[in-house]
């Protein structure tokens, strides 16, 4: 699979524009929704270069993620003389990314695109490592492609207008990365204080957590090993997630995350002998930032159930997990009995002093 370029930016126009010389295209799409085209679009467009190109902008929200807006964007490309020759500009949060990598990957066989993330979430998951797609029949990126954008251009300047819960969502992706990385960056993810940010400081974080992604992704890039690490904290996450919006209490993705790290970080304690200060201390940070997600004894075989149907099990009725048995230390595919995943539920309860 080629590889896609990174690139860190301090002005996103002047950087854009160095970045098509290397793309000679007959013409350019940039695709953004109505926030992104309100906060960053006038950023991007500082550049002469981008002034004329053509603006396909859908509605926000990841009900956009959805097979009617990806056919008005083919149809869009295919009604103003699109080539195999174009190229996209993906400008916005993960939503944008995932439909439009997607959209360029399929329209006349692929085209090239280029990924500008906008949200935080997008820099340093969504945007990085290939995987594009749409939700599906009720099912979340049920079609889709792994094909990495030709670059990712990152430029922190797009968070100051992105709001605290945004924010927050990405930064659960950033402790995991930390914690399948080293101790002396879960150090330093500790030492952001989100009531009083610090933007440079921030930007430092944003770089080393893109650079934990990529060299996964780059190792193994269809999920076949080590990928799987990035799946910490998502199995019990996407239940919690899922469970939000039966619950009618819909939880940002990252929050999901960042409570079923807690969750997972006490199997990994469990079943393989993970530091419990550590533990404690990433589900006070959880617990602080993040604040509570109301459960009761009651939803445990509920949530147990949503595990049971997750996407990342092979075998029937086996729950798999990614775990750790050290910060940086991974164990794949482990198969975690009802009664410990239970355990974890009451743990997390008592952390959050229900
Ligand atoms: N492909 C992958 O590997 C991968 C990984 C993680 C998540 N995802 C996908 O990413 C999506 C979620 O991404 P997200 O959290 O970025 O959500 P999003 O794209 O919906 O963005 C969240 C909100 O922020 C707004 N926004 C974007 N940039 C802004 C800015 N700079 N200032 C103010 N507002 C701004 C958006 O318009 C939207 O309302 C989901 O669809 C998820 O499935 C994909
Ligand atoms: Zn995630």
């Amino acid at each position: 699979m080629s590889q896609q370029r990174l690139v860190f930016c301090s002005t996103i126009a002047d950087s854009i524009v160095a970045e098509l010389e290397n793309k000679p295209s007959t013409s350019i799409f940039i695709l953004t929704d109505s926030q992104s085209k309100t906060f960053c679009l006038p950023l991007l467009q500082q550049s002469e270069t981008l002034k004329n190109a053509h603006v396909i902008e859908v509605p926000a929200g990841d009900g956009s993620k959805d097979v009617n807006t990806l056919v008005s964007i083919w149809q869009y490309l295919s009604e103003n003389g699109a080539t195999r020759k174009s190229l996209m500009i993906n400008l916005g949060g993960g939503m944008i990314t995932d439909l439009g990598g997607f959209a360029a990957s399929t329209f006349k066989r692929g085209m090239n695109y280029v990924n500008v993330p906008t949200t935080l979430l997008a820099m340093v998951d969504a945007a990085v490592g290939g995987k594009t797609g749409i939700n599906f029949n009720g099912l979340k990126n049920e079609v889709g492609v792994i094909n990495p954008a030709k670059s990712v251009l990152i430029d922190t300047n797009f968070l100051r207008t992105l709001d605290m819960q945004n924010l927050l969502s990405g930064y659960a992706e950033m402790i995991k990365h930390a914690l399948i990385s080293s101790e002396s960056e879960l150090k330093n993810i500790f030492e952001l204080d989100f009531a009083q940010l610090d933007y440079e400081k921030l930007n430092q974080l944003v770089q080393s957590s893109i650079y934990i992604k990529e060299a996964i992704v780059t190792e193994d890039p269809q999920e076949e090993g080590v990928r799987k690490a990035l799946n910490l904290g998502h199995t019990i996450g996407h239940a919690f997630e899922s469970y939000s919006y039966q619950m009618n209490k819909p939880a940002l993705h990252g929050y999901a995350v960042a409570w079923g790290l807690m969750c997972e970080l006490f199997l990994s304690y469990k079943k393989l002998g993970f530091p419990k200060e550590t533990l404690i201390k990433v589900a006070r940070f959880v617990k602080e930032n993040y604040g509570h997600f109301y459960i009761s004894c009651d939803d445990y075989d509920a949530l147990y159930e949503l595990m049971l149907h997750d996407k990342k099990n092979t075998i029937a009725n086996c729950i798999n997990f990614s775990l750790l048995s050290n910060v940086g230390v991974l164990s794949l595919n482990q198969h975690i009995d009802k009664e410990t995943i239970f355990e974890s539920l009451d743990f997390f309860q008592e952390m959050m002093g229900m």
